[in-house]
């Protein structure tokens, strides 16, 4: 590679392509004209190292373990804002003035209701449906009620479309638990801010006051901040190819929290509590430290291991510092915390993981202080899928903006050449 060039030799012809260079990270071959040069494409399932885009949102250093939304640090914005200024910082590049910060929290607020009629939707779903299920009909369907914001060339209503998405998924995601719990739906109560509003209108009942704890609605708060986006993740590059052909945002979302849901990506949360609570106790870990182990066992770690990171997921450490947080706020002794201690104290020191660097994830502490606020198992993706919407938004706005082509991904075809029929 010389002089921002990269210089592909195939038996004796050469071609150049360009490098570009990021801010940080690593460097890119834009190989767009290597079929139109070369006849060839590459092959990477997986995507494990191609660059599908550039984007100006989040960083992720894999190896030294960073996290970065727009340039500031996840712990410190965890930490130290709230998950509606994290929102406007995903957005628009840089975090709010109070001004602004009133604006945006005043807009999102008066978002929150859905149309009346959505709520017959829920009548059509069994009391028992997965409520990931219902998030993906239900946020799909909000493309039938909201055509006033479906066009993706107005930049008005590409700015209504979006904070109608951040403002009402909590709403419809509450309107999933409660449906599932027998429960009537709760209202938005405008007075509450985002995560004690979410909250409250999981866990009110119309038979008496709801009051929210405000450590633990500050917990709920700063877990969305941890799930608001991470660069082009599954479901991420999922609403940027749903978007790409100019299909309106609400159905973009609905596909990113179907991506959203395999037990791989986000669905991992729910899958961990799952192992945990059937190991049980602490003296099973170690057969499931050899289940995860063994090639010819189809079990995984669930919230172990991460594409890009190679070392500690910077999420986890805020996520299991706000679950001993939570579990101490509620006095709970919850037998899971111990079997997953244990098995990380295990696998962070047992070669198989060491040697492929698998760490626990944003998922692995996630569930336990989930179920700790309240919440069944079903409902641990649902509340990832309503703090990453902010990140899908964010990345479907800055695709529509960049005025990105239609994705369009090429294939190794290895099926019959050309055949005809003798009969
Ligand atoms: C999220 O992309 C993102 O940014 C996602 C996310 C986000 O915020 O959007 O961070 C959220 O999805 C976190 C990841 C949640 N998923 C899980 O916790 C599920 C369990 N983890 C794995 O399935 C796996 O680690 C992945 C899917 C997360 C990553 O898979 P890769 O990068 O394709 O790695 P791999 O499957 O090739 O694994 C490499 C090796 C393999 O062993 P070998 O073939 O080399 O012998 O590590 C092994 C794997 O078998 N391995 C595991 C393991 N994860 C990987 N073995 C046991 N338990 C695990 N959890």
């Amino acid at each position: 590679m010389e002089n921002g060039k990269a210089t592909l030799t195939i038996g004796n012809e050469n071609w150049d392509f360009d490098i570009h260079d990021g801010t940080v990270g690593p460097s890119v071959i834009d190989i767009g004209s290597l079929y139109q040069k070369t006849g060839r494409f590459t092959y990477d399932p997986g995507f494990t190292s191609t660059g599908s885009c550039s984007s100006s949102i989040t960083y992720i250093d894999g190896d030294e373990g960073v996290l970065l939304y727009r340039g500031y640090p996840i712990d410190e914005l965890a930490e130290n804002k709230d998950f509606l200024e994290v929102a406007y910082l995903l957005l628009y590049g840089e975090l709010p003035t109070p001004e602004e910060k009133q604006d945006f929290d005043f807009r999102v607020t008066h978002h929150t209701m859905v149309h009346e009629q959505m709520s017959r939707f829920f009548t059509g779903f069994r009391r028992d449906a997965h409520p990931m299920a219902i998030m993906c009909g239900v946020v799909g369907a909000m493309s039938a009620f909201y055509h006033d914001s479906t066009d993706i060339r107005d930049p008005y209503q590409r700015m209504v479309a979006s904070i109608r998405l951040i403002a009402k998924t909590p709403t419809i995601a509450a309107m999933a638990f409660k449906y599932s719990t027998g429960q009537p739906f709760v209202y938005p109560k405008n007075a509450l801010d985002y995560a004690a509003n979410f909250m409250h209108m999981c866990f009110a009942v119309p038979c008496e006051e709801y009051q929210v704890n405000p450590i633990l609605s500050r917990a709920m708060d700063r877990i969305f901040i941890l799930h608001a986006d991470h660069e082009q993740n599954a479901s991420t590059s999922t609403v940027r190819l749903a978007g790409s052909s100019g299909a309106n945002p609400f159905a973009c979302i609905a596909a990113g929290i179907a991506s959203l849901w395999g037990p791989a990506h986000g669905g991992a949360n729910e899958a961990a509590l799952d192992t945990f609570a059937e190991i049980g106790t602490v003296d099973r870990v170690p057969e499931y430290i050899d289940k995860a182990k063994d090639k010819d066992d189809p079990f995984r770690l669930s919230g172990f291991g991460h594409r890009v990171y190679k070392s500690y997921d910077p999420r986890a450490k805020v996520m299991e510092r706000t679950c001993h947080e939570v579990l101490d706020e509620l006095g709970i002794k919850d037998p899971l915390l111990k079997v997953a201690m244990e098995l990380e104290r295990i696998a962070l020191t047992d070669e198989y993981f060491v040697e492929r660097k698998l760490y626990p994830n944003v998922d692995f502490y996630s569930g336990i202080t989930l179920r700790a606020l309240g919440f069944p198992n079903n409902m641990l993706t649902v509340l990832f899928a309503v703090a990453r919407t902010v990140g899908w938004v964010a990345q479907w706005k800055e695709m529509v903006e960049d005025e990105q082509r239609i994705g369009r991904p090429r294939q190794l075809y290895t099926g019959s050449t050309l055949r005809h029929m003798t009969t």
